[in-house]
């Protein structure tokens, strides 16, 4: 800003005044600027100059371009050139809760003040882009970074990514949608080529990304590490030219994953704008680097080429208000109100997931003495593993908010289960190997809590070292023996809840099959601790809903049902094709474990009346839908309604459910709304492969609601005509 204002005053810009937000002047001062550069100027903007940055042009006012990893806050300060941290002491930033907790809220509103709170941050710490948020469509249970993303479920997946977008940019800061696209995979992520039919990548992995676009007006977006179709996702001329430019009118800046660039030439013409790097310090020997130069002087890339690149990074400065006479949005760091938002997410995100005989909520007034058992309780999750996480002063674990919300009870701590791995010859502490082998002293130790307290909540779950950037999981089991613990636990204390904390689905059939009470949280942020105290005490009632399905086996869930995870060693398959989470359960009839949508409440709700305006519709229509739902018990709660379509008779292959409609609502006791959600025809469209375009079959379809995929609660059906 500085620079820009030195620049301004020696007259090397056009002046500005507010009326150049209009398209055509904002044009011919980018135009202006870049026919002041030279080639080299403009190269160097286009390649990392730093571990988070790239080049600006400082005699013409263009800041360093920062960026900063973001899913789960601000990434602290690294050093520019290698991923030391850089030591600086104003870097701490709010631990967001991580994708799945966010999701599982299916609330938009909240989505919106979590990125606006994020976007703060970024701008607090000088930062233009935010390399958030990850939208990779959840393929397989054992996704290593499934923690970080939404769902598996495509229309959840745009209908959040728009808010999150449109929130993180209001503060001037450019999202960066992650990672373009079809990368669903941590196994063989840097060369593995990824083979989807036409259909499948239109209707499940793209429409994310599509949104965040059209929708959100993303100024940015990551590409990809993998290859789809032969060519990596930094160099494919169909995804990045045809798709995200001409068929949407991306007008952006496209941005490498980091060391996710193979060629100069490709890269370039292919659609990459800015090459980010991880290992190679040597910036001049980048492909974007004196290569590009060479590549112009000889011919292979017209300047032309360059110069849109630059444009397209102009384009966004301009819109951040990082060049241009407007003062950029200044943010704030670690507020109260970013807390809170943290807090309202987290305590939002708790799926409860069993509630026999009215396990909990826990009562605190006849509650003496608790058990708090686990690794979970105490650890914490902002910063380990492979990849991107967060500095923070605060992250308030369980251990910590029960202590600090009932200091009257006596807490009998125990660790219960340490994390423990079969080997580690990789000299890294993420992704290793687990052990499922009990600890028999921590056991005891555990049970010796129980014995000793009116109940016992065990702390279980996963972590960031086993559910890691870089790497899949080897299977669903709980590692480090706990399903042994929980049962000594449980065999100690009647009275013994488990709360699980974790970023994916689990295999939890003993676990479910010991307790009457079983919560789920995530890797939840600064507050995740006092949020889930609060889901367990009654505070806060429970209204998290499951992004994704779990399986009961492994070999139940499509990619594994049709032995097409992680594939390899050069190529992988999709080969369930459109049938991804719940559409292959429902389809195929195979019972899951828990069910997409699956969540409970310490109330209960009460659907009926479902029906739709009309009973047939054009295909350029909307449907609207309406329903009661009664909060039909003793307190106040949320619900998340759910709508799925199905189209019984097709010409073509189809989900036997696809959800087209949501929305949450909050009932007081006893209370019963009339509840209306849209649905444009248009949602109803599959994308015909043959004439390349979204097509409406005509004909009867059916509409059902649900509290969950699997507990449809009413039924209609209306024709399109
Ligand atoms: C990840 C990106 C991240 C980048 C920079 C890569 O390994 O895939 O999500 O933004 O590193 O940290």
């Amino acid at each position: 800003m500085r620079n820009f204002l030195l620049a301004s005053l020696m007259g090397l810009m056009l002046s500005c005044t507010s009326a150049q937000t209009d398209e055509n002047s904002d044009k011919s001062n980018i135009d202006e600027l870049i026919s002041q550069m030279t080639l080299e100027e403009k190269v160097h903007m286009l390649h990392g100059k730093g571990k988070f940055t790239s080049a600006g042009v400082a005699r013409l006012g263009i800041p360093h371009l920062k960026s900063a990893d973001g899913p789960l806050g601000v990434r602290e300060e690294i050093q520019n050139d290698s991923w030391a941290p850089a030591g600086w002491d104003n870097d701490f930033a709010t631990f967001f809760p991580a994708g799945g907790g966010l999701s599982s809220t299916w609330n938009l509103d909240l989505v919106r003040r979590y990125s606006i709170a994020m976007g703060e941050e970024a701008r607090a710490r000088e930062k233009h882009v935010l390399l958030a948020p990850a939208v990779n469509l959840i393929r397989s249970p054992l996704g290593g970074r499934n923690f970080e993303y939404f769902t598996e479920d495509p229309f959840l997946n745009k209908k959040l990514v728009v808010p999150f977008v449109q929130g993180l940019q209001a503060n001037d800061v450019a999202s960066c949608v992650k990672h373009y696209a079809i990368n669903n995979q941590e196994t063989l992520r840097g060369s593995i080529d990824v083979q989807a039919d036409e259909r499948t990548i239109r209707e499940m992995y793209l429409p994310v990304f599509e949104a965040a676009v059209k929708e959100g007006n993303a100024y940015s977006v990551m590409s990809a590490y993998n290859r789809f179709r032969g060519a990596y996702l930094s160099e494919n001329d169909y995804m990045l030219n045809t798709i995200l430019r001409d068929e949407w009118g991306f007008k952006g800046f496209v941005m490498s994953d980091w060391g996710a660039v193979h060629s100069t030439k490709e890269s370039a013409l292919y659609g990459l704008d800015i090459e980010m790097g991880t290992e190679i310090d040597n910036y001049d020997d980048w492909f974007f680097s004196e290569a590009l130069i060479a590549a112009v002087r000889n011919g292979e890339v017209s300047e032309s080429v360059i110069d849109q690149k630059v444009k397209n990074i102009l384009y966004v400065m301009e819109k951040i208000h990082a060049i241009g006479s407007e003062p950029q949005a200044k943010g704030t760091l670690n507020t109260p109100e970013h807390l809170q938002v943290a807090y309202d997410v987290a305590a939002e995100s708790v799926v409860m997931l069993k509630n026999d005989n009215n396990a909990l909520p826990l009562k605190s007034s006849k509650i003496r003495s608790i058990a708090v058992i686990g690794d979970n309780a105490k650890r914490k999750h902002a910063n380990q593993g492979f990849g991107a996480g967060v500095k923070t002063r605060t992250e308030v674990t369980p251990y910590d908010a029960l202590v600090a919300h009932y200091p009257d009870m006596k807490v009998n701590y125990a660790l219960g289960y340490k994390e423990q791995y079969l080997k580690n010859d990789l000299n890294r502490s993420w992704g290793l190997p687990v052990d499922y082998v009990p600890n028999e002293q921590l056991v005891a130790e555990a049970v010796a809590a129980a014995k000793a307290s009116d109940v016992a909540v065990v702390f279980a779950g996963s972590n960031r070292l086993v559910e890691t950037e870089a790497e899949d999981r080897k299977g669903l089991r709980l590692p480090f023996g706990q399903e042994a613990l929980i049962k000594a636990v449980k065999a100690a204390n009647p009275n013994t809840i488990v709360v699980i904390i974790a970023g994916s689905p689990h295999d939890l059939s003993e676990i479910d099959a010991t307790v009457d009470g079983l919560l789920w949280s995530w890797f939840n942020g600064s507050r995740a601790g006092d949020a889930i105290v609060d889901v367990l005490f009654g505070e806060v009632n429970p209204s998290g809903k499951l992004p994704v399905t779990f399986p009961k086996r492994l070999e139940d869930s499509p990619a594994h049902a049709t032995n097409s995870f992680p594939g390899g060693p050069d190529v992988v398959t999709y080969e369930e094709g459109i049938l991804v989470g719940y559409r292959w359960f429902d389809t195929q009839n195979i019972e899951p474990f828990y069910p997409f949508g699956y969540g409970l409440s310490y109330t209960s709700f009460e659907y009926s009346d479902l029906s739709t305006d009309k009973s047939s519709y054009n295909a350029g229509d909307v449907i609207k839908v309406s329903l009661k739902v009664k909060n039909a018990g003793a307190v106040d709660g949320k619900e998340i309604i759910q709508l799925y379509t199905s189209k019984p008779e097709s010409d073509i292959q189809r989900a036997a459910r696809e959800l087209k409609g949501f929305g949450k609502v909050a009932l007081k006791a006893g209370e019963e709304k009339l509840v209306t959600l849209e649905i444009p025809v248009k949602e109803l469209a599959y994308y015909d492969v043959e004439a390349k375009g979204w097509s409406v079959e005509p004909g009867t379809y059916d509409l059902a609601s649900g509290a969950s995929s699997r507990d449809l609660r009413g039924k209609v059906s209306f024709s399109v005509k």
